[in-house]
């Protein structure tokens, strides 16, 4: 199903045969005023995906930076506030009008949200926007394994992906695992750690062999570990540097060690079993 990322146009099948680039921009955080100009940058750097969500307040700006750029897949996700079946088709429409696009290429559930118990109407509601044409691919984000089988077994719909906090700090193996028993694509949100891992001796050593810089390496163990990635940067030099990873190769030997980097306490973003907002 997967097929492998070679350049920084490469793309994934997804269980529905749509395609997904590997590599998308990421623009949490990026500012509402400064993002039309950041995505227009960021498509002339190569890049052919954008992540957002309602949650960030730039859509807006996404839109406007795609206006030209039909072809460029966006992915953007239903808020907390707004799950529930009738309120996510409310959603879903404002975030298509904000992103100025008919039909949205990937729309995913942000937080499980497990308390509040309406993750499944959500999904529901997805499948219909799907049904409806309105969106491509449907997908989840901070799904945990009993999340994910809950929506499987209430409507026999999978989704095409599960976003998650995912970097050599935090692996996240056994979830991985399970995607890859169901056929569903897993995407690492804050793929560099935040800049963190950036400065991490066994990181370092391993950009100084390969003379390439932490941030390379470590978005290729991502790659080279059949993960999609989307990497934040309101800088063309850093954008540039983050989707320049197809002139090298990982050898097994700098796999494992960056394997061997996963830590037990190694999350940086909310539990999805205990999220707290
Ligand atoms: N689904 C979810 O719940 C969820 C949660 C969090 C994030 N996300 C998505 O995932 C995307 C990425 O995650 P993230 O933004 O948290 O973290 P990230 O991409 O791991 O790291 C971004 C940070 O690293 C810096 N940076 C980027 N490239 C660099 C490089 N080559 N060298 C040094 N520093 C570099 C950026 O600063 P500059 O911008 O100043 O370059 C920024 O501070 C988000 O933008 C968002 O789209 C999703």
């Amino acid at each position: 199903m997967i097929h492998k990322a070679t350049e920084a146009s490469s793309r994934i099948k997804l269980r529905d045969g749509h395609t997904m680039p590997w590599i998308g921009l990421g623009v949490w955080q990026t500012p509402a005023d400064q993002t039309a100009e950041v995505v227009q940058t960021a498509i002339e750097i190569g890049y052919r995906a954008v992540d957002t969500a309602r949650l960030y307040k730039n859509e807006d700006g996404v839109g406007e930076g795609l206006s030209s750029h039909p072809d460029i897949f966006v992915t953007t996700k239903l808020w907390n506030d707004e799950q529930g079946y009738d309120s996510t088709l409310r959603a879903f429409d404002e975030s298509a009008r904000r992103l100025k696009r008919d039909v949205v290429d990937l729309y995913l559930i942000h937080w499980p949200m497990a308390d509040k118990g309406l993750y499944v109407e959500s999904w529901k509601a997805l499948i219909k926007l799907r049904e409806e044409g309105r969106i491509k691919s449907i997908g989840v984000s901070n799904f945990q394994e009993e999340h994910l089988e809950r929506i499987i077994d209430e409507t026999g719909e999978v989704p095409v992906i599960n976003q998650i906090e995912l970097h050599p700090f935090f692996q996240q193996r056994k979830l991985r695992e399970f995607h890859k028993r169901h056929q569903i694509v897993t995407e690492a949100w804050r793929p560099l750690g935040k800049g963190a891992i950036l400065t991490d001796s066994t990181i370092v050593k391993i950009a100084e062999t390969y003379n390439k810089t932490p941030a390379q390496v470590i978005l290729r163990w991502h790659l080279q570990n059949d993960i999609a990635v989307i990497p934040k940067s309101v800088r063309a030099e850093r954008m540039k540097e983050n989707i320049a990873l197809f002139d090298f190769e990982l050898k097994a030997e700098d796999l494992a060690k960056i394997d061997a980097l996963d830590r037990v306490d190694g999350r940086m973003g909310p539990d999805p079993a205990n999220p707290q907002f």
